[in-house]
Protein backbone atom coordinates (compact mmCIF):
# COMPACT_ATOMS: atom_id res chain seq x y z
CA UNK A 1 0.00 0.00 0.00
CA UNK A 2 1.60 3.20 -1.17
CA UNK A 3 -1.23 5.38 -1.23
CA UNK A 4 -1.67 7.86 2.48
CA UNK A 5 -4.54 7.22 3.95
CA UNK A 6 -7.05 7.76 6.83
CA UNK A 7 -7.43 4.37 8.88
CA UNK A 8 -10.41 4.11 10.73
CA UNK A 9 -10.74 1.86 13.91
CA UNK A 10 -14.00 0.16 14.15
CA UNK A 11 -15.47 0.15 17.56
CA UNK A 12 -18.73 -1.37 16.46
CA UNK A 13 -20.79 1.44 15.49
CA UNK A 14 -23.42 0.56 12.68
CA UNK A 15 -22.13 3.91 11.04
CA UNK A 16 -18.24 2.82 10.79
CA UNK A 17 -18.50 2.20 7.38
CA UNK A 18 -20.23 5.78 6.84
CA UNK A 19 -17.09 7.61 8.03
CA UNK A 20 -15.16 5.91 5.07
CA UNK A 21 -17.47 6.61 2.47
CA UNK A 22 -17.80 10.36 3.29
CA UNK A 23 -13.95 10.79 3.88
CA UNK A 24 -13.01 8.90 -0.01
CA UNK A 25 -15.73 10.97 -1.45
CA UNK A 26 -13.40 13.90 -0.11
CA UNK A 27 -10.80 12.02 -2.55
CA UNK A 28 -8.54 10.65 0.30
CA UNK A 29 -8.09 7.25 0.76
CA UNK A 30 -9.67 5.67 3.95
CA UNK A 31 -9.55 1.79 5.43
CA UNK A 32 -11.60 0.86 7.85
CA UNK A 33 -9.77 -2.26 10.38
CA UNK A 34 -11.01 -3.89 13.43
CA UNK A 35 -10.17 -2.02 16.43
CA UNK A 36 -8.31 -4.73 17.58
CA UNK A 37 -5.54 -4.08 14.39
CA UNK A 38 -2.25 -4.64 15.54
CA UNK A 39 0.11 -1.38 15.31
CA UNK A 40 2.31 -2.89 12.43
CA UNK A 41 -1.14 -3.13 11.22
CA UNK A 42 -2.56 -0.14 11.29
CA UNK A 43 1.16 1.33 10.19
CA UNK A 44 1.34 -0.48 6.86
CA UNK A 45 -1.67 1.92 5.88
CA UNK A 46 0.44 4.78 6.10
CA UNK A 47 -2.27 6.63 7.95
CA UNK A 48 -1.82 10.56 8.20
CA UNK A 49 -4.53 10.28 10.43
CA UNK A 50 -6.99 7.84 12.21
CA UNK A 51 -10.38 7.77 13.13
CA UNK A 52 -11.59 6.25 16.31
CA UNK A 53 -15.28 5.21 15.62
CA UNK A 54 -18.43 5.25 17.44
CA UNK A 55 -19.02 1.79 19.26
CA UNK A 56 -22.21 0.09 20.90
CA UNK A 57 -20.77 -0.56 24.31
CA UNK A 58 -19.41 1.41 27.16
CA UNK A 59 -15.46 1.94 27.87
CA UNK A 60 -16.60 0.10 31.44
CA UNK A 61 -18.26 -3.08 29.92
CA UNK A 62 -16.16 -6.18 30.55
CA UNK A 63 -16.45 -6.86 26.72
CA UNK A 64 -15.51 -3.40 25.58
CA UNK A 65 -13.93 -3.48 22.54
CA UNK A 66 -9.98 -3.89 23.12
CA UNK A 67 -8.15 -1.55 21.24
CA UNK A 68 -4.01 -1.26 21.67
CA UNK A 69 -4.47 2.69 23.56
CA UNK A 70 -0.77 2.89 22.08
CA UNK A 71 -2.51 4.27 18.86
CA UNK A 72 -3.16 7.62 20.77
CA UNK A 73 0.49 7.64 20.99
CA UNK A 74 1.10 7.14 17.26
CA UNK A 75 2.32 10.52 15.57
CA UNK A 76 -0.48 11.28 13.11
CA UNK A 77 -3.75 13.38 14.32
CA UNK A 78 -6.50 11.73 16.09
CA UNK A 79 -10.41 12.39 15.65
CA UNK A 80 -12.33 10.33 18.19
CA UNK A 81 -16.02 9.85 17.37
CA UNK A 82 -18.57 9.26 20.13
CA UNK A 83 -17.23 5.96 21.24
CA UNK A 84 -14.18 7.20 20.41
CA UNK A 85 -14.33 10.00 22.48
CA UNK A 86 -15.01 7.67 25.57
CA UNK A 87 -11.89 6.01 24.48
CA UNK A 88 -9.52 8.87 24.57
CA UNK A 89 -10.94 10.42 27.96
CA UNK A 90 -10.86 6.95 29.45
CA UNK A 91 -7.33 5.90 28.45
CA UNK A 92 -5.68 9.19 28.66
CA UNK A 93 -6.62 9.46 32.85
CA UNK A 94 -10.34 11.24 32.45
CA UNK A 95 -13.40 9.94 33.55
CA UNK A 96 -16.74 8.47 31.70
CA UNK A 97 -19.81 7.98 33.23
CA UNK A 98 -23.53 6.66 32.38
CA UNK A 99 -25.29 9.81 30.77
CA UNK A 100 -28.58 11.46 33.40
CA UNK A 101 -30.23 12.02 30.06
CA UNK A 102 -29.04 9.53 27.26
CA UNK A 103 -28.88 11.73 23.84
CA UNK A 104 -30.48 9.42 20.94
CA UNK A 105 -31.38 11.39 17.67
CA UNK A 106 -31.06 15.40 17.08
CA UNK A 107 -29.42 17.59 19.11
CA UNK A 108 -28.17 21.05 18.89
CA UNK A 109 -24.13 21.81 20.15
CA UNK A 110 -23.02 24.86 20.67
CA UNK A 111 -19.46 25.38 19.77
CA UNK A 112 -17.17 26.77 22.45
CA UNK A 113 -14.03 26.70 20.98
CA UNK A 114 -14.68 28.73 17.28
CA UNK A 115 -11.18 28.40 16.65
CA UNK A 116 -10.58 25.36 16.24
CA UNK A 117 -9.49 23.68 13.22
CA UNK A 118 -11.64 21.18 13.45
CA UNK A 119 -14.44 24.09 13.14
CA UNK A 120 -13.34 26.40 10.71
CA UNK A 121 -16.17 28.06 8.68
CA UNK A 122 -18.74 26.12 11.28
CA UNK A 123 -21.54 28.14 12.60
CA UNK A 124 -21.47 28.20 16.44
CA UNK A 125 -24.51 26.33 16.53
CA UNK A 126 -24.89 22.97 15.27
CA UNK A 127 -27.93 20.51 14.73
CA UNK A 128 -26.46 16.85 14.74
CA UNK A 129 -26.59 13.48 15.27
CA UNK A 130 -26.23 11.64 18.88
CA UNK A 131 -26.72 8.26 19.92
CA UNK A 132 -25.15 7.64 22.81
CA UNK A 133 -25.40 6.61 26.37
CA UNK A 134 -22.34 7.45 28.08
CA UNK A 135 -20.83 11.01 28.66
CA UNK A 136 -17.70 12.22 29.35
CA UNK A 137 -17.44 13.63 32.54
CA UNK A 138 -13.94 14.83 33.40
CA UNK A 139 -11.29 16.07 30.85
CA UNK A 140 -7.72 14.04 30.58
CA UNK A 141 -5.09 16.31 31.72
CA UNK A 142 -3.94 18.99 29.13
CA UNK A 143 -7.31 18.78 26.89
CA UNK A 144 -10.29 21.21 26.43
CA UNK A 145 -14.15 21.41 26.01
CA UNK A 146 -14.46 23.02 22.70
CA UNK A 147 -18.11 22.01 21.78
CA UNK A 148 -20.88 21.06 23.96
CA UNK A 149 -24.77 20.53 24.21
CA UNK A 150 -26.98 21.78 27.07
CA UNK A 151 -26.68 18.68 28.90
CA UNK A 152 -23.09 17.09 27.69
CA UNK A 153 -19.45 17.16 26.74
CA UNK A 154 -19.78 17.44 22.41
CA UNK A 155 -15.84 18.10 22.01
CA UNK A 156 -13.16 18.12 23.21
CA UNK A 157 -9.26 18.71 21.75
CA UNK A 158 -5.61 18.52 23.00
CA UNK A 159 -4.15 20.17 19.76
CA UNK A 160 -0.51 19.52 21.21
CA UNK A 161 -0.87 15.84 20.42
CA UNK A 162 -2.75 16.60 17.97
CA UNK A 163 -6.36 14.68 19.33
CA UNK A 164 -9.64 15.58 18.32
CA UNK A 165 -13.04 14.40 19.72
CA UNK A 166 -16.64 14.58 19.04
CA UNK A 167 -19.83 13.03 20.85
CA UNK A 168 -22.10 13.13 17.55
CA UNK A 169 -21.48 11.39 14.89
CA UNK A 170 -20.31 14.49 11.75
CA UNK A 171 -20.24 10.90 9.39
CA UNK A 172 -24.39 10.60 9.14
CA UNK A 173 -26.20 12.89 6.59
CA UNK A 174 -28.34 14.22 9.65
CA UNK A 175 -25.39 16.01 11.34
CA UNK A 176 -25.76 19.19 8.66
CA UNK A 177 -22.14 20.30 8.90
CA UNK A 178 -20.73 16.61 9.26
CA UNK A 179 -19.26 16.58 6.11
CA UNK A 180 -17.66 19.95 6.47
CA UNK A 181 -16.02 18.80 9.99
CA UNK A 182 -14.83 15.74 8.03
CA UNK A 183 -13.18 17.95 5.37
CA UNK A 184 -11.42 19.93 8.20
CA UNK A 185 -10.02 17.22 10.26
CA UNK A 186 -8.41 15.62 6.51
CA UNK A 187 -7.14 18.76 4.78
CA UNK A 188 -6.73 21.33 7.89
CA UNK A 189 -5.36 18.99 10.62
CA UNK A 190 -3.95 15.98 8.95
CA UNK A 191 -2.83 17.98 5.60
CA UNK A 192 -4.43 15.30 3.21
CA UNK A 193 -4.41 15.28 -0.61
CA UNK A 194 -7.43 15.09 -2.90
CA UNK A 195 -5.51 12.57 -4.64
CA UNK A 196 -7.42 9.24 -4.25
CA UNK A 197 -9.58 8.93 -7.93
CA UNK A 198 -10.56 5.64 -9.34
CA UNK A 199 -7.61 6.43 -11.84
CA UNK A 200 -5.50 6.35 -8.81
CA UNK A 201 -7.14 3.05 -7.41
CA UNK A 202 -6.72 1.02 -10.11
CA UNK A 203 -3.13 2.00 -11.13
CA UNK A 204 -1.88 1.09 -7.85
CA UNK A 205 -4.02 -1.47 -7.04
CA UNK A 206 -2.83 -3.47 -10.92
CA UNK A 207 0.83 -2.51 -9.48
CA UNK A 208 0.50 -4.44 -6.21
CA UNK A 209 -1.39 -7.61 -8.16
CA UNK A 210 1.15 -7.32 -10.28
CA UNK A 211 3.85 -7.92 -7.98
CA UNK A 212 1.57 -10.49 -5.54
CA UNK A 213 1.07 -13.07 -8.56
CA UNK A 214 3.89 -12.59 -10.47
CA UNK A 215 4.22 -15.32 -13.01
CA UNK A 216 1.78 -17.63 -11.78
CA UNK A 217 -1.46 -18.17 -12.55
CA UNK A 218 -5.17 -16.64 -11.31
CA UNK A 219 -8.90 -18.37 -11.16
CA UNK A 220 -12.10 -16.21 -10.70
CA UNK A 221 -15.45 -17.17 -10.78
CA UNK A 222 -17.22 -14.83 -12.41
CA UNK A 223 -21.00 -14.51 -12.11
CA UNK A 224 -21.61 -11.33 -14.31
CA UNK A 225 -22.74 -9.14 -11.44
CA UNK A 226 -20.94 -6.05 -10.62
CA UNK A 227 -18.62 -6.81 -8.17
CA UNK A 228 -16.84 -10.36 -9.48
CA UNK A 229 -16.63 -8.44 -13.00
CA UNK A 230 -15.02 -5.38 -11.77
CA UNK A 231 -12.46 -7.99 -9.92
CA UNK A 232 -11.95 -9.25 -13.04
CA UNK A 233 -11.29 -6.62 -15.21
CA UNK A 234 -9.17 -4.86 -12.64
CA UNK A 235 -7.40 -8.28 -11.95
CA UNK A 236 -7.20 -8.81 -15.80
CA UNK A 237 -5.39 -5.45 -16.22
CA UNK A 238 -2.49 -6.64 -13.97
CA UNK A 239 -1.81 -10.23 -15.40
CA UNK A 240 -3.71 -10.32 -18.45
CA UNK A 241 -3.80 -13.99 -19.67
CA UNK A 242 -2.09 -15.28 -16.30
CA UNK A 243 -6.22 -15.10 -15.09
CA UNK A 244 -8.93 -17.36 -16.39
CA UNK A 245 -12.25 -16.39 -15.36
CA UNK A 246 -14.97 -19.02 -15.29
CA UNK A 247 -18.67 -18.51 -15.77
CA UNK A 248 -20.89 -21.11 -15.22
CA UNK A 249 -24.84 -21.84 -16.67
CA UNK A 250 -26.35 -22.91 -13.25
CA UNK A 251 -29.68 -22.85 -15.67
CA UNK A 252 -31.76 -20.11 -13.29
CA UNK A 253 -29.93 -17.15 -15.27
CA UNK A 254 -32.09 -14.63 -16.96
CA UNK A 255 -32.75 -14.89 -20.55
CA UNK A 256 -29.58 -14.85 -22.51
CA UNK A 257 -27.38 -14.05 -19.67
CA UNK A 258 -25.05 -16.73 -20.42
CA UNK A 259 -24.38 -15.71 -24.24
CA UNK A 260 -24.44 -11.87 -22.97
CA UNK A 261 -21.97 -12.11 -20.51
CA UNK A 262 -19.80 -14.03 -22.35
CA UNK A 263 -20.41 -11.30 -25.48
CA UNK A 264 -18.92 -8.55 -22.99
CA UNK A 265 -16.44 -10.10 -20.93
CA UNK A 266 -14.46 -12.28 -23.94
CA UNK A 267 -15.68 -10.23 -26.54
CA UNK A 268 -15.87 -6.52 -25.52
CA UNK A 269 -13.29 -7.02 -22.50
CA UNK A 270 -10.90 -9.46 -23.70
CA UNK A 271 -11.12 -11.61 -20.56
CA UNK A 272 -9.80 -15.30 -21.05
CA UNK A 273 -13.11 -16.87 -19.89
CA UNK A 274 -14.18 -20.07 -19.57
CA UNK A 275 -18.05 -20.56 -20.03
CA UNK A 276 -19.35 -24.00 -18.91
CA UNK A 277 -23.01 -24.88 -19.43
CA UNK A 278 -23.67 -27.26 -16.74
CA UNK A 279 -27.59 -26.16 -16.53
CA UNK A 280 -28.84 -29.93 -17.12
CA UNK A 281 -26.25 -31.14 -13.82
CA UNK A 282 -28.19 -28.08 -11.61
CA UNK A 283 -31.71 -28.87 -13.11
CA UNK A 284 -31.03 -32.95 -12.45
CA UNK A 285 -30.46 -31.32 -8.70
CA UNK A 286 -33.48 -29.50 -8.02
CA UNK A 287 -35.88 -31.96 -9.82
CA UNK A 288 -38.46 -32.33 -6.66
CA UNK A 289 -37.06 -29.90 -4.52
CA UNK A 290 -39.20 -27.40 -3.30
CA UNK A 291 -37.82 -26.21 0.68
CA UNK A 292 -35.77 -22.81 -0.04
CA UNK A 293 -33.29 -23.81 1.90
CA UNK A 294 -32.30 -27.33 0.26
CA UNK A 295 -32.51 -25.43 -3.48
CA UNK A 296 -30.11 -22.82 -2.40
CA UNK A 297 -27.88 -25.88 -1.07
CA UNK A 298 -28.59 -28.08 -4.40
CA UNK A 299 -27.19 -25.01 -6.04
CA UNK A 300 -24.36 -23.95 -3.81
CA UNK A 301 -22.60 -27.76 -3.88
CA UNK A 302 -23.44 -28.22 -7.54
CA UNK A 303 -21.49 -24.79 -7.98
CA UNK A 304 -18.19 -26.06 -6.21
CA UNK A 305 -18.48 -29.02 -7.98
CA UNK A 306 -18.23 -27.69 -11.21
CA UNK A 307 -15.78 -24.89 -10.23
CA UNK A 308 -13.57 -27.63 -8.85
CA UNK A 309 -13.34 -29.33 -11.93
CA UNK A 310 -12.74 -26.44 -14.17
CA UNK A 311 -10.36 -25.27 -11.71
CA UNK A 312 -7.75 -28.44 -12.13
CA UNK A 313 -8.32 -28.64 -15.75
CA UNK A 314 -7.20 -24.68 -16.13
CA UNK A 315 -4.80 -25.68 -13.40
CA UNK A 316 -3.08 -29.34 -15.69
CA UNK A 317 -3.03 -26.90 -18.86
CA UNK A 318 -1.33 -23.71 -16.84
CA UNK A 319 1.21 -25.66 -14.35
CA UNK A 320 -0.80 -24.91 -11.66
CA UNK A 321 -3.53 -22.12 -10.05
CA UNK A 322 -1.88 -20.27 -6.85
CA UNK A 323 -4.77 -17.35 -6.73
CA UNK A 324 -8.51 -17.45 -6.67
CA UNK A 325 -9.82 -13.90 -7.15
CA UNK A 326 -13.14 -12.58 -5.34
CA UNK A 327 -15.24 -9.47 -5.99
CA UNK A 328 -15.65 -9.56 -1.89
CA UNK A 329 -16.72 -5.66 -1.03
CA UNK A 330 -16.20 -3.69 2.73
CA UNK A 331 -19.96 -4.72 3.62
CA UNK A 332 -18.67 -8.51 3.00
CA UNK A 333 -15.52 -8.41 4.98
CA UNK A 334 -17.31 -7.47 8.15
CA UNK A 335 -18.59 -11.41 8.01
CA UNK A 336 -15.48 -12.80 7.05
CA UNK A 337 -13.18 -14.22 9.90
CA UNK A 338 -10.27 -12.84 8.64
CA UNK A 339 -11.16 -9.64 9.89
CA UNK A 340 -13.12 -10.00 13.46
CA UNK A 341 -14.10 -6.44 14.04
CA UNK A 342 -17.38 -6.10 17.04
CA UNK A 343 -19.51 -4.22 14.05
CA UNK A 344 -19.53 -7.68 11.94
CA UNK A 345 -22.29 -8.98 13.85
CA UNK A 346 -24.55 -6.68 12.61
CA UNK A 347 -24.90 -7.70 8.77
CA UNK A 348 -25.44 -11.11 7.80
CA UNK A 349 -25.60 -11.78 4.01
CA UNK A 350 -25.93 -14.55 1.88
CA UNK A 351 -23.28 -16.66 -0.23
CA UNK A 352 -24.00 -19.75 -2.30
CA UNK A 353 -21.94 -21.56 -0.62
CA UNK A 354 -18.28 -20.37 -0.65
CA UNK A 355 -15.35 -22.03 -3.47
CA UNK A 356 -13.05 -25.07 -3.01
CA UNK A 357 -11.31 -25.01 0.03
CA UNK A 358 -9.03 -27.96 -0.49
CA UNK A 359 -7.59 -25.99 -3.54
CA UNK A 360 -5.90 -24.13 -0.90
CA UNK A 361 -5.75 -21.31 -3.13
CA UNK A 362 -4.41 -17.62 -2.26
CA UNK A 363 -7.28 -14.71 -2.48
CA UNK A 364 -7.13 -11.78 -3.90
CA UNK A 365 -9.61 -9.35 -2.97
CA UNK A 366 -9.10 -6.09 -4.84
CA UNK A 367 -12.39 -4.93 -3.85
CA UNK A 368 -12.47 -5.27 0.01
CA UNK A 369 -11.83 -1.67 1.08
CA UNK A 370 -14.97 -0.80 -1.39
CA UNK A 371 -18.48 -0.39 -1.28
CA UNK A 372 -20.80 -0.81 -4.45
CA UNK A 373 -20.65 2.59 -5.65
CA UNK A 374 -17.28 2.75 -5.58
CA UNK A 375 -17.02 0.05 -6.93
CA UNK A 376 -19.12 1.43 -10.14
CA UNK A 377 -17.17 4.55 -10.29
CA UNK A 378 -13.35 1.99 -10.60
CA UNK A 379 -15.64 -0.29 -13.16
CA UNK A 380 -16.22 3.20 -15.17
CA UNK A 381 -12.35 3.87 -15.07
CA UNK A 382 -11.56 0.59 -16.55
CA UNK A 383 -13.93 1.49 -19.54
CA UNK A 384 -16.64 -0.99 -18.40
CA UNK A 385 -20.05 -0.95 -20.20
CA UNK A 386 -23.28 0.51 -17.95
CA UNK A 387 -24.91 -2.86 -19.07
CA UNK A 388 -22.95 -4.65 -16.03
CA UNK A 389 -21.97 -1.67 -13.97
CA UNK A 390 -25.90 -0.34 -13.15
CA UNK A 391 -26.97 -3.85 -12.74
CA UNK A 392 -29.23 -4.70 -9.68
CA UNK A 393 -28.43 -7.81 -7.09
CA UNK A 394 -28.86 -10.98 -8.42
CA UNK A 395 -29.02 -12.96 -5.84
CA UNK A 396 -26.31 -15.94 -6.13
CA UNK A 397 -29.15 -19.39 -6.40
CA UNK A 398 -31.11 -17.18 -9.13
CA UNK A 399 -33.84 -17.29 -10.28
CA UNK A 400 -34.55 -20.58 -8.06
CA UNK A 401 -35.37 -18.77 -5.17
CA UNK A 402 -38.16 -16.63 -7.04
CA UNK A 403 -39.79 -19.68 -8.71
CA UNK A 404 -42.10 -21.63 -5.46
CA UNK A 405 -42.37 -25.23 -5.92
CA UNK A 406 -40.33 -27.26 -8.05
CA UNK A 407 -38.00 -25.48 -10.31
CA UNK A 408 -38.07 -27.05 -13.57
CA UNK A 409 -37.13 -26.03 -17.50
CA UNK A 410 -40.30 -24.95 -18.17
CA UNK A 411 -40.85 -22.80 -15.28
CA UNK A 412 -37.62 -21.39 -15.95
CA UNK A 413 -38.67 -20.13 -19.03
CA UNK A 414 -41.23 -19.03 -18.10
CA UNK A 415 -40.05 -16.45 -15.46
CA UNK A 416 -37.35 -15.66 -17.70
CA UNK A 417 -40.07 -13.90 -19.96
CA UNK A 418 -41.86 -12.18 -17.13
CA UNK A 419 -38.39 -10.85 -15.84
CA UNK A 420 -37.22 -9.58 -18.66
CA UNK A 421 -40.14 -7.95 -19.43
CA UNK A 422 -40.15 -6.29 -15.84
CA UNK A 423 -37.03 -5.32 -16.49
CA UNK A 424 -37.57 -3.29 -19.74
CA UNK A 425 -40.17 -1.85 -18.65
CA UNK A 426 -38.29 -0.50 -15.60
CA UNK A 427 -35.61 0.73 -17.81
CA UNK A 428 -38.13 2.03 -20.41
CA UNK A 429 -39.86 3.91 -17.20
CA UNK A 430 -36.25 5.21 -16.09
CA UNK A 431 -36.76 3.50 -13.08
CA UNK A 432 -34.03 1.20 -13.13
CA UNK A 433 -31.46 3.03 -11.79
CA UNK A 434 -32.95 4.57 -8.90
CA UNK A 435 -34.61 1.29 -7.52
CA UNK A 436 -32.26 -1.65 -5.53
CA UNK A 437 -34.09 -4.60 -7.09
CA UNK A 438 -37.29 -5.64 -9.08
CA UNK A 439 -38.03 -8.76 -10.96
CA UNK A 440 -40.86 -11.01 -10.95
CA UNK A 441 -41.67 -14.40 -9.07
CA UNK A 442 -43.51 -17.11 -10.72
CA UNK A 443 -46.08 -18.75 -8.03
CA UNK A 444 -47.18 -22.28 -7.90
CA UNK A 445 -51.12 -21.07 -8.23
CA UNK A 446 -53.30 -21.46 -11.27
CA UNK A 447 -56.18 -19.67 -11.95
CA UNK A 448 -58.87 -19.16 -14.03
CA UNK A 449 -58.98 -16.21 -16.84
CA UNK A 450 -60.37 -15.42 -20.17
CA UNK A 451 -58.57 -14.75 -23.85
CA UNK A 452 -60.85 -14.08 -26.44
CA UNK A 453 -63.44 -16.31 -26.10
CA UNK A 454 -61.24 -19.05 -24.36
CA UNK A 455 -61.11 -20.03 -20.33
CA UNK A 456 -57.62 -20.41 -19.34
CA UNK A 457 -55.93 -21.73 -16.42
CA UNK A 458 -52.55 -20.51 -15.96
CA UNK A 459 -49.84 -19.28 -13.50
CA UNK A 460 -49.45 -16.40 -11.34
CA UNK A 461 -46.60 -13.90 -11.41
CA UNK A 462 -45.85 -11.54 -8.82
CA UNK A 463 -44.06 -8.15 -9.66
CA UNK A 464 -41.88 -6.84 -6.72
CA UNK A 465 -39.81 -3.51 -6.77
CA UNK A 466 -37.64 -2.42 -3.64
CA UNK A 467 -35.47 -0.01 -2.22
CA UNK A 468 -32.82 -0.43 -0.11
CA UNK A 469 -29.57 0.52 1.00
CA UNK A 470 -27.39 -2.59 1.52
CA UNK A 471 -30.52 -5.40 1.00
CA UNK A 472 -30.66 -5.64 4.92
CA UNK A 473 -33.81 -3.44 5.36
CA UNK A 474 -36.18 -2.37 2.05
CA UNK A 475 -39.20 -0.36 1.11
CA UNK A 476 -41.57 -1.35 -1.86
CA UNK A 477 -41.95 0.92 -4.36
CA UNK A 478 -45.06 2.66 -5.37
CA UNK A 479 -43.85 2.20 -9.07
CA UNK A 480 -46.03 4.83 -11.35
CA UNK A 481 -49.80 2.67 -12.27
CA UNK A 482 -49.10 3.41 -15.63
CA UNK A 483 -45.71 0.79 -15.31
CA UNK A 484 -47.76 -1.79 -13.52
CA UNK A 485 -50.48 -1.77 -16.04
CA UNK A 486 -48.04 -2.39 -18.90
CA UNK A 487 -46.12 -4.82 -17.26
CA UNK A 488 -49.13 -7.01 -16.24
CA UNK A 489 -50.24 -6.32 -19.85
CA UNK A 490 -47.73 -7.51 -21.53
CA UNK A 491 -47.07 -10.51 -19.29
CA UNK A 492 -50.53 -11.93 -19.77
CA UNK A 493 -50.59 -11.37 -23.41
CA UNK A 494 -47.53 -12.10 -24.44
CA UNK A 495 -46.26 -14.78 -22.08
CA UNK A 496 -48.58 -18.25 -22.71
CA UNK A 497 -48.84 -19.75 -19.58
CA UNK A 498 -49.20 -16.77 -16.91
CA UNK A 499 -52.71 -15.23 -16.86
CA UNK A 500 -52.89 -12.96 -13.68
CA UNK A 501 -50.14 -10.56 -12.08
CA UNK A 502 -49.97 -9.45 -8.71
CA UNK A 503 -47.97 -6.46 -7.28
CA UNK A 504 -46.33 -7.12 -3.54
CA UNK A 505 -46.28 -5.04 -1.22
CA UNK A 506 -44.47 -6.10 1.26
CA UNK A 507 -41.60 -4.08 3.29
CA UNK A 508 -38.58 -6.06 4.79
CA UNK A 509 -39.11 -6.62 7.65
CA UNK A 510 -41.12 -8.15 7.85
CA UNK A 511 -40.78 -9.86 4.75
CA UNK A 512 -38.00 -10.13 2.51
CA UNK A 513 -37.07 -8.87 -0.52
CA UNK A 514 -36.70 -12.33 -2.36
CA UNK A 515 -39.83 -14.78 -2.03
CA UNK A 516 -37.44 -17.66 -0.79
P1 LIG B 1 -33.57 -11.17 1.24
O1 LIG B 1 -34.45 -11.99 0.35
O2 LIG B 1 -32.92 -11.99 2.32
O3 LIG B 1 -32.39 -10.66 0.30
O4 LIG B 1 -34.25 -9.97 1.78
C1 LIG B 1 -31.45 -9.65 0.61
C2 LIG B 1 -30.52 -9.50 -0.57
O5 LIG B 1 -29.77 -10.71 -0.75
C3 LIG B 1 -30.06 -11.31 -2.00
N1 LIG B 1 -30.17 -12.75 -1.76
C4 LIG B 1 -29.21 -13.63 -2.04
N2 LIG B 1 -27.99 -13.46 -2.60
N3 LIG B 1 -27.59 -15.78 -2.38
C5 LIG B 1 -27.18 -14.55 -2.80
O6 LIG B 1 -26.08 -14.43 -3.33
C6 LIG B 1 -28.79 -16.04 -1.80
O7 LIG B 1 -29.09 -17.15 -1.43
C7 LIG B 1 -29.64 -14.88 -1.63
N4 LIG B 1 -30.86 -14.74 -1.08
C8 LIG B 1 -31.19 -13.41 -1.17
C9 LIG B 1 -31.36 -10.68 -2.47
O8 LIG B 1 -31.48 -10.70 -3.89
C10 LIG B 1 -31.26 -9.29 -1.88
O9 LIG B 1 -30.44 -8.45 -2.70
Amino acid sequence: MDTQSIVILDFGSQYTQLIARRIREQNVFSAVLPCTASLEEIQSYKPIGIVLSGGPCSVYDADAPPADAEVLGLDVPVLGICYGLQFITHHLGGKVRSAEKREYGHAEVNIVDTKNPLFESLPADLTVWMSHGDEALELPAGFHLTAKTANAVAGIANPERRIWAVQFHPEVHHTRQGTALLRNFLFNICDAKADWTPAHFVQSTVAAIKDKVGDKHAICALSGGVDSSVAAVLVHRAIGDQLTCVFVNNGVLRRNEFFKVQQTMRDKLGLNLVAVDASTRFLAKLEGVTDPETKRKAIGNEFIAVFDDEAHRISATTGGVDFLVQGTLYPDVIESSSVKGPSQTIKSHHNVGGLPETMKLKLIEPLRDLFKDEVRRIGRDLGMPEEILERQPFPGPGLAVRILGEVTAERVALLQEADEVVVNEIKAAGLYRQIWQSFAVLLPVKSVGVMGDQRTYAYTCAIRAVHSEDGMTADWVPLPYEVLKRISSRIVNEIRGINRVVYDITSKPPGTIEWE
